[in-house]
């Protein structure tokens, strides 16, 4: 026991140690080593509440912003007088003001600063007009109409092909009164009109919001599906009707037979129908077999469908 305690003091010298304390460093070590090691785990595990940084740290992906396009009647649009797009008279370019506060300003603010609020999570910001460098397509009319039409890529500028050509010229005509910008040349207007056709009329197509066309479809698949459901239970609950129950003998599928009967506008003639059923009978809802049945079979199943699919 004594000898133990012998050795061990002839092994550490405690003496020595405490005369020469930087010696202890020695065995306080591991626990600098444990500590730091916890403090570090702490740290990269609480990093985004520790982070000093105000912006939020996952940008929204403005690649998938929807753009919502009004409710408009086609037509033909009228052509471009490139004549006022190049000296924009007073009414011109007041007409610009107004399409822009309800189409860009929520972005790029209200005197053009980029600083509206819709643009503040954007990245890129929305564009401050004010600013002579670090435009993407550029400043010259021609290249701010190719802005417009085609939108920026990967960016909060989305396209604004659907807008009247007019109107695009009217905002730009605006957004020109912001600051110094470089003078409308006859080659850029030459330029404009061979890419985009600027002083042709043309005819657009009408358009319906997003919102409402998804509202329709859905009506749509609501109401094909209820005309389905009608169908079948037409179907289960006639009874002694042969085309009924031909119906039941031959289908495998009631609601592909349905669908293919709807599709081929079997309303419309008994052989078109037929034929597509013969083409690919399973997926048209039937067994196989029916390529056996005779023409006045397919007459009753026939004119049970067309009664029964109304
Ligand atoms: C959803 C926000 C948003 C709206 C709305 C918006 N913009 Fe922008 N716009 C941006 C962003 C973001 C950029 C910056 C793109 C870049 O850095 O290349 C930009 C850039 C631009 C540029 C500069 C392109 C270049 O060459 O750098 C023009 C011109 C422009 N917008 C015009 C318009 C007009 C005109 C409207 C309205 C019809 C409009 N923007 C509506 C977000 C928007």
């Amino acid at each position: 026991m004594n000898q133990n305690k012998k050795l061990l003091e002839d092994e550490i010298k405690f003496r020595e140690l405490l005369k020469n304390p930087i010696r202890l460093f020695g065995w306080v070590f591991p626990y600098f080593l444990v500590i730091i090691l916890l403090l570090g785990i702490y740290y990269v595990q609480h990093l985004s509440n520790l982070s000093f940084n105000s912006v939020p740290v996952s940008v929204p992906d403005s690649t998938n912003i929807k753009k919502e396009i009004p409710m408009k009647k086609g037509g033909v649009l009228p052509a471009v007088d490139l004549e006022v797009v190049k000296n924009p008279t007073p009414d011109f370019i007041a007409k610009g003001k107004e399409l822009f506060d309800n189409n860009c300003k929520s972005c790029h603010g209200d005197n053009g600063m980029g600083d509206g609020p819709a643009g503040a999570m954007l990245n890129p910001k929305p564009r401050n007009f004010h600013a002579v460098d670090g435009w993407t397509n550029g400043r010259n009319i021609d290249q701010m109409y190719k802005t417009l039409q085609e939108g920026i890529p990967k960016t909060g500028m989305a396209a604004y092909e659907y807008m009247p050509k007019v109107d695009r010229f009217e905002i730009i005509a605006y957004i020109r009164t912001f600051a110094q910008f470089p003078e409308v040349t006859d080659d850029q207007l030459i330029n404009l009109d061979m890419n985009y056709q600027v002083s042709q009329s043309a005819t657009v197509p009408s358009t319906i919001p997003v919102s409402l066309a998804e509202i329709k479809l859905e009506e749509e698949n609501s109401a094909v599906n209820n005309q389905f459901l009608k169908f079948q239970m037409n179907v289960n609950t006639t009874q002694n009707n042969s085309g009924a129950d031909a119906l039941k003998r031959y289908s495998v599928n009631l609601r592909k037979v349905f669908t293919s009967f709807m599709r081929s506008n079997g309303q419309a003639s008994m052989d078109n129908f037929v034929a597509d059923v013969l083409a690919n009978p399973i997926s048209a809802g039937f067994d196989p077999s029916v390529t056996l049945l005779s023409k006045d079979d397919w007459k009753t199943i026939y004119d049970y469908l067309k009664t029964a699919t109304i």
